[in-house]
């Protein structure tokens, strides 16, 4: 470890303990310790709870021993150098350690955050991930469920590329199909000139009812459309070219969101640029031997065993492909063409069957092992609206993203004014504040729920400033940096201490800022529970406790003395100092990879 990362406090404390265990229990080394943070500051800091399991597991080897002997043997023998970093254990109850850290030693790691700045764990050699998001449909509009994918997919991928990995963003737009027979024929019987003009299709949603309207009322229509869908398929020039157009209309549409959101290089590459593998991956699961035919079709039943599971449709009768074959092939692009190590599908729960039949299938035609690649689908639940009903507008149509995004906008720029802070800020800075917080919230709304769940969507809550929401951790960021601003102190000043700072250096005992430095120090352990389980709901939870750690560190310990009767600074206080701007470093660490703006006036 070359100082490019942290360790997490509670891999260090787990190595002493799994140590313990393995001289005291040679029997037991197969078993792994648990380390988790204390519950309540009573226990300690950390706990160790494994004594119960592993009496357990002395019983299966036909011995009785006492969780409490458990734990009292594995304090006995802890490592020596574990005394650097324990100050004392408890043991309670039938058998809890609580771990008491010591401030000499959390004070020399703080010091490490301080001087090298705030660093992702170690979390294995570099990975190809594959991310799959957003992937809406071409010629209809975006909903929240495309919104959720695109925030959750982006957050994730930030992750992933902070903790070192190589990450393909991929849009899987829904880009080919039938439909598109009856979209082109629409174009080119609307502007027959599309060759030479570009149509000025303004309103793609309309267009697409339009077509539907017109396909299903008028025969003759139905089966141009069908022709055209085959001379598509053929990538006949004018039909193409036709679909291309409608595409690209589609890709302005997403574009603009995109923008919005601050969603960098995500390429796509919808259904359609798997059209041409098609062929060969059904062919390729014939010769995996994974594939029957079943009243026509060709079918694949997930784990080979008939009955078991709902078996993906490979080919129609009519000899057409299907979204699952589409997805199979995409799998095995992503497989053996992109020599991916983790392939992560943030798209809804409700296609979680098709998902796991996809996954399925791949492996039991030995297309790779999960316990080598993790291929996962990253399910969340629906947005809901506050009726607590799938989120539709007053009329009961869909919401268009654009018209909440531009919503979301308004009301931010409403709710910065009414907190006065147009008077404060410059023309430039109010802007800045108002989108950092408009699409702040919204993103952070969603990341901050366990994505498995639903969540309702509501502005007023998401726009409060006390709760755990966006704004309030923008106006704490911006609150630390004015405390920096306040001792007149310059960056590049600031910056020098901070290089130079030594642990001797700094006199931290305050209860407060001791809570804080250990608050500080969770950084990577939270990066590793979020990078484990992608939920990046824990990651938002930290950040709004560090928030109020904070200010309580803060309500005690003055950075700044100043004299009562003249105003002028007398005393910097160079620790409290560095503490704030450490704070202030893992808050953007977290903004950065929720995708929230932190700007430094509010
Ligand atoms: N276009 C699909 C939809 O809107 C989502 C695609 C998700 N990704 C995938 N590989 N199937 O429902």
């Amino acid at each position: 470890n070359s100082g490019k990362n942290m360790t997490s406090l509670i891999k260090i404390l787990k190595n002493f303990f799994q140590e313990s265990l393995n001289s005291s229990y040679p029997q037991l080394s197969h078993c792994t310790v648990d380390v988790t943070p204390s519950t309540k500051i009573t226990f300690g800091d950390y706990q160790c709870n494994s004594a119960m399991a592993l009496s357990g597991e002395m019983k299966k080897l036909g011995a009785k021993t006492a969780p409490r002997e458990i734990a009292q043997n594995l304090v006995a023998k802890l490592p020596l150098s574990s005394s650097e970093v324990i100050e004392k254990t408890e043991i309670a109850g039938p058998g809890f350690i609580n771990i008491h850290l010591k401030n000499s030693f959390v004070l020399s790691e703080l010091t490490a955050l301080i001087t090298k700045g705030v660093r992702p764990p170690y979390v294995g050699p570099t990975k190809r991930v594959i991310v799959d998001m957003s992937s809406p449909n071409i010629a209809k509009e975006m909903h929240v469920g495309h919104l959720r994918s695109t925030i959750i997919g982006d957050s994730i991928s930030r992750l992933c590329s902070y903790v070192g990995h190589d990450v393909l963003k991929l849009n899987h737009l829904g880009d080919w199909g039938t439909q598109f027979g009856m979209l082109i024929t629409h174009l080119i019987e609307k502007f027959p000139n599309y060759k030479t003009e570009m149509p000025p299709i303004s309103d793609l949603m309309e267009f697409y009812r339009e077509s539907k309207k017109r396909f299903d009322s008028d025969e003759e229509f139905k089966k141009t459309a069908y022709q055209n869908v085959v001379r598509l398929q053929a990538k006949e020039e004018d039909y193409y070219k036709a679909w291309l157009l409608i595409c690209h209309e589609s890709f302005k549409a997403f574009n603009k969101i995109y923008k919005y959101l601050d969603v960098q290089n995500l390429v796509n590459r919808g259904e359609s640029f798997y059209q041409d593998l098609m062929k060969d991956t059904v062919e390729m699961l014939d010769r995996n031997g994974v594939t029957e035919i079943d009243e026509g079709r060709k079918i694949a039943w997930p784990t080979g065993e008939k009955g078991q599971g709902v078996p993906l449709t490979l080919v129609k009768s009519d000899g057409g492909f299907t979204y699952d074959t589409s997805d199979m092939a995409a799998l095995r692009h992503r497989l053996f063409e992109e020599k991916a190590d983790w392939i992560l599908y943030c798209v809804d729960q409700g296609q979680s069957t098709h998902f796991d039949a996809i996954y399925q299938t791949a492996q039991t035609a030995g297309w790779y092992d999960p316990k080598e690649k993790r291929v996962e689908h990253v399910g969340f639940g629906l947005v809901l609206g506050d009726d607590k009903k799938k989120f539709k507008t007053r009329s009961g149509d869909t919401v268009r993203l654009q018209e909440l995004l531009d919503e979301g906008l308004m009301r931010s720029e409403k709710k910065l004014k009414e907190n006065n802070r147009d008077s404060v800020l410059t023309p430039e800075e109010f802007k800045a504040a108002k989108e950092a917080t408009a699409f702040g919230c919204i993103k952070y709304a969603d990341l901050s729920h366990v994505r498995t769940h639903d969540y309702v969507f509501s502005f007023d809550r998401m726009l409060d400033d006390k709760g755990n929401t966006a704004i309030y951790l923008l106006y704490a960021y911006t609150r630390i940096r004015s405390i920096v601003k306040n001792t007149n102190l310059s960056k590049e000043e600031i910056e020098k201490l901070a290089a130079n700072a030594t642990a001797e250096s700094l006199p931290i005992d305050h209860p407060r800022e001791i809570r804080l430095a250990k608050f500080l120090l969770k950084w990577p352990e939270v990066i590793e529970t979020v990078y484990k389980t992608l939920m990046v709901n824990s990651l938002c939870e930290f950040l709004y406790e560090l928030a109020g750690v904070f200010t309580e560190f803060y309500e005690k310990c003055y950075v700044v003395e100043k004299d009562r009767t003249t105003g002028e600074i007398v005393k910097v206080n160079t620790h409290r100092l560095l503490l704030c701007e450490a704070t202030a470093n893992v808050m953007r660490a977290g903004f950065d990879i929720l995708g929230l703006q932190a700007i430094d006036k509010m």
